[in-house]
């Protein structure tokens, strides 16, 4: 068969990444978290300490930047200049960087190669917000997985304090609900389902039925181009 790309679009707190590590190791695809792309290249403004309000200031410094995932058994490991940085791009300072630097145009497009060169055989499951409509439009299958601000909140909290943090709910789902209106609002890729997208509403369901919806769908496509 033909190596194809399979989409997996939606807010943060979907539960979106662990349904393409999910449908990526069934299928023996390679995975694309383009959101760990922004916070590594986030990640490099900030190490750079360059205004991150400037977008020229940022492109420069992005332009330098060198990149690589390493794949183990069960984790990708990201690698910014050679260093493994797995932690970093996930603390909060990062992640603030990240949504700033992903609203700039010429950022984007400077980081669009980058993940179109994902997309080797086998196939690819590419992860992210705009995967469906700007990155991959001909994707073979285009998900797009939303829950209700408060479930995500949740979902947020269960992980903190599996995690040894605390935080409240309320100002979790308050911090989801600004990120998302900046997400949606954005003129360049912002967080829509791909006209051509399943949209799928994941609030009252459990990652593994997720997971046999997702797969039963590419089951049909796959057996409608046989
Ligand atoms: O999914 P995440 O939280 O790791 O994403 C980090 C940031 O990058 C977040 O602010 C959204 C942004 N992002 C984006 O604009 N486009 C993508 N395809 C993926 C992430």
């Amino acid at each position: 068969m033909e190596p194809y790309i399979i989409a997996i679009d939606g807010p943060s707190g979907s539960g979106k990444g662990s349904l393409a590590v999910k449908v990526a190791t069934q299928l023996g695809f390679h995975i694309l978290d383009s959101g760990a792309i922004y916070r590594l290249a986030a990640l490099k403004a900030l190490n750079e300490k360059v205004d991150i309000q400037s977008e020229q200031d940022v492109l420069a410094a992005i332009e330098q930047m060198k990149i690589h995932f390493e794949t183990g058994d069960e984790l990708t490991t990201p690698f910014l200049d050679g260093v493994d940085v797995s932690l970093q791009i996930r603390d909060e300072e990062t992640a603030s960087a990240a949504s700033v630097v992903a609203a700039y145009p010429s950022i984007r497009q400077q980081l669009l190669n980058i993940q179109q060169n994902f997309f080797q055989p086998p196939g690819l499951v590419a992860d992210g917000r705009d995967m469906g409509t700007t990155v991959f439009p001909d994707a073979k299958i285009k998900i797009f997985l939303n829950a209700s601000s408060e479930i995500r909140a949740k979902r947020r909290h269960k992980q903190l304090i599996g995690m040894g943090l605390s935080a409240s709910i309320a100002d979790l789902q308050n911090d989801i609900e600004i990120r998302d209106e900046r997400d949606r609002t954005r003129s360049v890729s912002p967080l829509v389902p791909a006209s051509d997208a399943i949209v799928v509403d994941c609030s009252m369901m459990e990652l593994n039925q997720v997971f046999e919806l997702v797969m039963s769908h590419i089951v049909d496509v796959n057996n409608n181009q046989v």
